[in-house]
């Protein structure tokens, strides 16, 4: 018994423990009221603009840049000159001493980047703070070091870069998925024009102020803002040689259309409907920590989510117990304080999403449970859920829900287990949770997915690459890999090597 726990004079403890709010400070950052596009390193007024806000409050926190097909055009044309004048020529280590400077600018300033981070996008600064901002400034560490030894990462190759890159991204990893993109294309010598997705630009307008500061060359990354519209022209504009996508299966799938025949070069990284498989050996603690992990950690807006449980049938109940009692003490409330585990949805449109595929769920007979739970009444929230009784044919078992919500499915052997996760047209990642390393490895040969965790979930590193099967995308991003869609590499065959 810790003292805390100790009754004291007579009074028992009280019976559940509740945080004092531990609000984190918001006036590490400064907005501007407008923002525009960050071109050729400078900023141009945008024509059209929209709100951004917080998702959590739904409070308007600045004008934002609807990016027109001709802004597009003009930043396009401004990463092609940066990379005739000088950015494809350089020499690799000076290209390399950037990519550092980013790097380390990012840590001194990760505090102000997490706090905008969480206030745009509605993810728990806990989150933010302790994911986004390491793994973001780590990949660009990560990346400057291969800069100049791309030789040595493909012999006889001659690896040489291959121009303007288009970028889209989505809004569930804002900063990280930006670093994602620009730091394997600069290392490689391209210059990039990227979009952030139209609910959370604030951490890319941010970063602009990061390239000024590393004096990045002017229009080596160049970032407009906007919607799908603007999405579209970066795809369609003629001086990108390369389009890098990450979000939707749908729009994935009119991307690769739009691009067919046209000799651009594509990355796509999809949806997922990942399984995590709980075995009856497995440590049950530690596993339903990771299935928490799995579904919870940022609101669910995860694509590699763990969200179909598949347990063992001999050990279901102990583990629906156990996850549900754990349920119960996740803290949802507000992404600033620091003691918050689930913060906000990050749109409406979300929101309306995950509820719509809940009632169907529910409608298709399966049982659900939410904790007891207090949201805040303005803003998007959704209570941590779990769904039993789910058959394999049920929408919430083969949909993307992206949000907290969890679909537990049951298995009796490790065939069927196999069977079981790979009917999905997905294939991004999966958990296995066993003792037995032999059964990791059996498991791990015979899932569909790019990645596949072991005793651990959602666990992420620059030099390991992540990517999909099937309707969850191709190429890869991290690692040596990840560099492979941004060169122009010589067959080694044709070379003679
Ligand atoms: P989305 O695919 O529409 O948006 C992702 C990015 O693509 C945004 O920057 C958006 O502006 C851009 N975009 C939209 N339409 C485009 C087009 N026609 N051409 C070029 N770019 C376009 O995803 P959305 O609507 O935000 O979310 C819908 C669902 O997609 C989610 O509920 C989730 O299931 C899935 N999703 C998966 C993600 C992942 O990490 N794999 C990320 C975001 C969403
Ligand atoms: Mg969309």
């Amino acid at each position: 018994m810790t003292d805390l726990e100790r009754p004291r004079g007579g009074v028992p403890a009280p019976k559940d423990w509740t945080y004092a709010p531990a609000p984190e400070a918001r006036d590490v950052v400064t907005l501007a009221d407008r923002y525009g596009h960050f071109v050729g390193g400078e900023w141009i007024e945008a024509e059209e603009t929209y709100t951004t806000i917080s998702p959590a409050t739904e409070e308007p926190l600045a004008e934002i840049g609807q990016a027109t097909p001709a802004e597009v055009e003009r930043a396009v044309a401004a990463a092609r000159d940066a990379y005739d004048d000088g950015w494809s020529t350089i020499s690799p280590s000076e290209r390399a001493k950037y990519l550092f400077r980013i790097a380390r600018i990012l840590q001194e300033r990760s505090r102000e980047f997490a706090v905008l981070e969480s206030l745009n996008g509605g993810k728990p600064i806990k989150e933010s703070r302790d994911v986004d901002l390491p793994l973001a400034a780590a990949h660009f560490f990560y990346y400057a070091g291969w800069a100049d030894k791309l030789e040595y990462a493909f012999p006889n190759q001659r690896p040489r870069p291959i121009g303007v890159a288009g970028q889209i991204i989505p809004w569930n990893f804002p900063l990280l998925m930006l670093a994602w993109k620009i730091a394997p294309a600069l290392a490689a010598g391209n210059t990039v024009v990227l979009k952030p997705a139209e609910t959370t630009p604030l951490t890319a307008l941010l970063f602009c102020d990061v390239l000024r500061q590393a004096e990045l060359p002017a229009g080596v990354v160049n970032i407009v803002t906007g919607d799908g519209a603007t999405g579209a022209a970066i795809v369609k504009a003629e001086g990108v040689d390369k389009v890098a996508f990450t979000g939707s299966t749908e729009v994935g799938k009119a991307i690769q259309r739009e691009l067919a025949g046209t000799g651009k070069k594509l990355t796509l990284e999809l949806g997922g409907k990942a399984a995590n498989i709980i075995f009856d050996d497995a440590a049950l603690d530690q596993a339903v920590e990771g299935i928490v992990n799995g579904i919870y950690f940022n609101q669910g807006h995860v694509c590699c989510a763990g969200s179909r449980l598949l347990v063992q049938e001999s050990i279901y109940e102990p583990v629906v117990d156990k996850l549900k009692r754990r349920l119960a003490t996740l803290r949802v409330g507000d992404p600033l304080d620091k003691n918050t585990d689930v913060g906000a949805i990050n749109s409406k449109q979300q929101l309306e999403k995950i509820q719509e595929l809940v009632a169907v769920g529910e409608e298709e007979g399966a049982e659900i449970y939410q904790p007891p739970c207090r949201v805040p009444e303005k803003g998007y929230w959704f209570v941590p859920t779990v769904f039993t009784n789910v058959a394999q044919s049920y929408r919430i078992a083969q949909e993307e829900i992206f949000g907290p919500v969890l679909s537990i499915l049951t298995f009796r052997t490790p065939d069927e287990a196999v069977e079981k996760a790979n009917n999905t047209p997905y294939g991004l990642s999966a958990g296995v949770w066993t003792e037995k390393g032999s059964r990791i490895l059996w498991m791990a040969e015979r899932l569909r997915a790019g990645v596949v965790w072991a005793n651990t979930y959602n666990r992420f590193d620059p030099s390991s690459p992540f990517g999909g099967y099937k309707e969850s995308g191709f190429g890869r991003e991290g690692g040596r890999h990840g560099l492979e869609p941004y060169l122009q590499l010589d067959d080694s065959e044709a070379f003679g090597g």
